[in-house]
């Protein structure tokens, strides 16, 4: 048994094999735009919204358009995102994902999503893993994107646990900074040097230990 009470967790780069196509469809966008934009840029994406990631997109390549423009090529994204979403199976969950969030419902923690992505919903259909959560944040409704805390609170209040009773999973840094403005213990799951600020990193999904977290916190 573990004093920890909540396991929350981000989506898209954690659970789900679904940040390779955010970042092919803003790849798609930024070609279009003459913007150059790799795999190193996209890191800084991870975890923003998606005006917020079209903005940096845009400020990348020194551009400005009127907004109903921005809005229009937000739209697009989204659409490409959406095609690559429907060919989603089970099979797209990231090694270890449900054993992962299986070993917190064995250990008697909740579970909660907080994801950036307003498609969460569709994204945890296509999975099958909508009902290993008791809640799914609305991205939509919370004020303030990561790296406020805003969507991970909304999970542990939805939970009724304090945040520093919860561990929070993140493979953005937006996203450590928000679990850590809301104070619960920040698991990072990537490349150690881009979430330094995490209480400790594992370098992929299926590596991440939930009961070595547990000791050690
Ligand atoms: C986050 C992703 O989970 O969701 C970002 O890391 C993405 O890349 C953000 O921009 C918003 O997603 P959506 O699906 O609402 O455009
Ligand atoms: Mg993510």
């Amino acid at each position: 048994m573990t004093r920890f009470r909540a396991a929350v967790f981000d989506l898209d780069g954690v659970l789900a094999d679904s940040a390779v196509a955010h970042f092919a469809a803003w790849k798609r966008i930024a070609d279009d735009l003459s913007i150059p934009f790799d795999a190193e840029a996209n890191e800084a994406l991870k975890g923003v919204d998606r005006m917020g990631s079209l903005r940096h997109i845009l400020a990348l390549g020194n551009v400005t358009l009127p907004e109903a423009e921005m809005v229009a090529i937000a739209t697009r994204k989204n659409g490409y995102y959406l095609d690559a979403v429907a060919a989603m199976t089970p099979a797209d969950l990231l090694p270890g994902a449900a054993a992962l969030v299986a070993r917190a419902r064995a250990l008697g923690m909740k579970t909660a999503i907080a994801s950036a992505s307003r498609n969460a919903p569709t994204l945890l259909a296509r999975l099958g893993i909508a009902s290993d959560f008791d809640f799914i944040a609305d991205a939509g409704a919370v004020a303030a994107s990561k790296p406020a805390p805003d969507i991970f609170l909304a999970c542990t209040e939805a939970l009724g646990v304090a945040p520093g009773d919860a561990i929070g999973f993140e493979d953005s840094a937006a996203g450590i900074e928000a679990i850590l403005a809301a104070g619960m213990i920040a698991v990072g799951i990537g490349v150690a040097s881009t979430l330094a600020r995490a209480h400790i990193v594992f370098p992929t999904t299926a590596e991440a230990d939930l009961d070595a977290v547990i000791a050690r916190f």
